[in-house]
């Protein structure tokens, strides 16, 4: 393994802007509780440091999804690996992601939990590759950062499954 880490967004510049976003959340949540829906095993560490910076009421459930296919590409056939532990009926649902690329996970994944009937359902992701974006129907409401089309590391991404402690978000050279 010879792969190179590039620092991208250093971590002063990551908590800043989860503060900035997490104080939005909680002005547009006020007066109601959010249940966070945290997509693993990516979105662990940002769902933790959003959680809390929110001044609302929270809740957190967890998932994990694989998409079906080999290689990069996801399919946007998903399968749940694990499914949350409690029923999304009447709650106010944001879920958590580490990046939106083609956004064919969360095309699936919006449409099933839907079908359970939330009081409402947003998107919150660290990342979003906006060029790589395949399914247009996808709406983020709450994104950290716009990146250019380059392959990502750290603050719960992976790479192999490695790298994804690192408190930065940084790029891979090989
Ligand atoms: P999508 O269905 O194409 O939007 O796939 C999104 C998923 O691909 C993310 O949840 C990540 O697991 C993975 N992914 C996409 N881009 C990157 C990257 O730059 N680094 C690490 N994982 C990525
Ligand atoms: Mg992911």
């Amino acid at each position: 393994m010879s792969e190179k880490i590039r620092v991208l967004i250093p971590e002063e510049d990551v908590n800043k802007k989860i503060s900035e976003v997490a104080a939005q959340i909680s002005r547009d949540y006020e007066g109601r509780s959010v249940h966070l829906v945290c997509i693993l095993k990516g979105g662990v560490f940002f769902t933790c440091e959003l959680a809390k910076r929110l001044s609302v009421p929270v809740t957190l459930d967890f998932m994990s999804v694989s998409s079906y296919g080999a290689g990069t590409e996801s399919s946007g056939v998903v399968r749940i690996v694990k499914d949350l532990d409690e029923p999304l009926k009447g709650r106010e649902v944001l879920i958590v992601e580490d990046i939106i690329d083609s956004g064919r996970t969360l095309a699936y994944l919006i449409e099933i939990l839907k079908q359970r009937e939330p009081a409402g359902i947003r998107l919150c992701t660290l990342l979003d590759k906006p060029q790589r974006r395949v399914k247009k129907q996808v709406k983020v409401d709450y994104t950290c950062f716009s990146i250019p089309d380059e392959f990502v590391v750290g603050y719960g991404l992976d790479y192999d499954q490695k790298y994804r402690n690192l408190p930065y978000i940084g790029v891979v050279e090989f």
